[in-house]
């Protein structure tokens, strides 16, 4: 039997609700498997902790993170705790010490669902993001001086590294490659970033020359919201800085029907410190402790959690199962248009797992 060590961290406001809801179903997944076992230890971290603790983890968080297989991560964020507190507390403090520095952002239109682009169904639809997560406009680089006096001034500094950047596309080249298409469209901004962005560029045309059997071209960032709206199907692998990705990836989930279905892996791909698998949403205080949060989102993530730990048999399942329900509409959550709770989605998956 082969085990895994899970540390699950479902943080704020919905996490609460969608990791126990994928834990279910991975406990279902493990069980009807028979060749794996999910080891999994719960963490209370996040804004309730902060409340009674001052800090988002403890000071030996990321030691006790350490000795786990992979990370199953909710979301943090909090009506009461300023936004920066609790991603830098919890969620960068992971992904940054971790060198979590690749950011796999998978969309697909799931059979069922509906995209809001008119005429586009599954077929039109198949993307994966690589977003870079470990620099770029999220280094935290920058400061503040004169502070509350008028000359207040404030910089918020993008730093690119020649190992990062070349490290990000080749992991982009990479799974471009694996794909049927083998396709890449590199983000940039380099038209008005004239620094980092056309480094940016110039390492993606040094790399490129090592992947010949990949095609790839390159779209200013602005130009491509349009391209993902207008020409969805002349997409396949997408590589782009931290903020590019970041923006681009919720208009993807948008596209291919709600944010509460995608899903997305911090990966250190050299795997020298855990992953981390988190739903692309945040906490979502405005529908949080109704039970209608979507957890198909944090299924998938748990589908690519099983696929790096080395279980593609049990991740293909979880996504076929995932597919079979989507594909019934009265299965549907709020956000896709339904009156489905988390608790019936959830159900449905583990029936589905439960089928031979
Ligand atoms: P959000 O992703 O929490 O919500 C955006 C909208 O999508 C809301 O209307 C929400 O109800 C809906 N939504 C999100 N996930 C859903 C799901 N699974 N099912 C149904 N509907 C869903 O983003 P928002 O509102 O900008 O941020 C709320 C908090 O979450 C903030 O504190 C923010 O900093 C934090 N946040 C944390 C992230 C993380 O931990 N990785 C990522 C994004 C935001
Ligand atoms: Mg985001």
């Amino acid at each position: 039997m082969r085990k895994y060590k899970i540390a699950a961290i479902p943080g704020d406001g919905i996490g609460q609700e969608v990791i126990p809801a994928g834990l279910a179903v991975l406990d279902v997944l493990a069980r009807t498997d028979g060749n794996f076992q999910l080891d999994v230890e719960r963490f209370d971290w996040g804004s309730d902790y902060y409340g009674r603790h001052g800090v988002m983890m403890p000071a030996n968080g990321l030691d006790e993170l350490r000795k786990f297989d992979a990370i199953y991560f909710g979301a943090v964020g909090a009506p009461g705790v300023p936004d920066h507190i609790t991603l830098w507390g919890l969620r960068l403090a992971i992904c940054q010490p971790f060198d979590q520095y690749a950011n796999v952002r998978p969309t697909r239109l799931l059979p069922g669902i509906q995209s809001p682009l008119r005429n586009v169904g599954p077929a039109d639809l198949d993307w994966v993001i690589v977003r870079e997560n470990s620099e770029g406009e999220y280094a935290g680089q920058g400061g503040r001086s004169h502070r509350g006096l008028p000359e207040e001034v404030a910089t918020e500094v993008s730093i690119f590294t020649r190992t990062g950047v070349t490290r990000i596309m080749r992991f982009a080249f990479e799974l471009a490659r694996s794909r049927p298409r083998k396709l890449l469209t590199v983000v940039t901004k380099s038209n008005a970033q004239r620094n980092g962005m056309v480094m940016w560029d110039e390492i993606a045309a040094e790399v490129a020359a090592e992947y010949p059997d990949v095609r790839w071209d390159k779209m200013l960032v602005d130009a491509m919201t349009m391209r993902m709206t207008l020409k969805p199907k002349s997409i396949d692998t997408v590589v782009a800085t931290n903020l590019h990705a970041d923006i681009l990836s919720d208009l993807a989930a948008a596209l291919a029907g709600s944010l509460g279905i995608a899903p997305t892996a911090n990966l250190n791909p050299e795997r020298k410190f855990p992953s981390m698998f988190e739903p692309i949403h945040g906490s979502a205080f405005d529908i949080a402790g109704k039970g209608i949060a979507n957890p198909i989102g944090t299924f998938w993530t748990g589908s690519m959690m099983l696929e790096h730990l080395g279980e593609p048999a049990a991740a293909a399942r979880l996504m076929r199962a995932v597919e079979t329900v989507m594909a019934d509409s009265s299965l549907h959550s709020p956000d896709l248009g339904g009156t489905a709770t988390t608790e019936q989605v959830t159900n449905a998956v583990c029936e589905a797992l439960l089928k031979p």
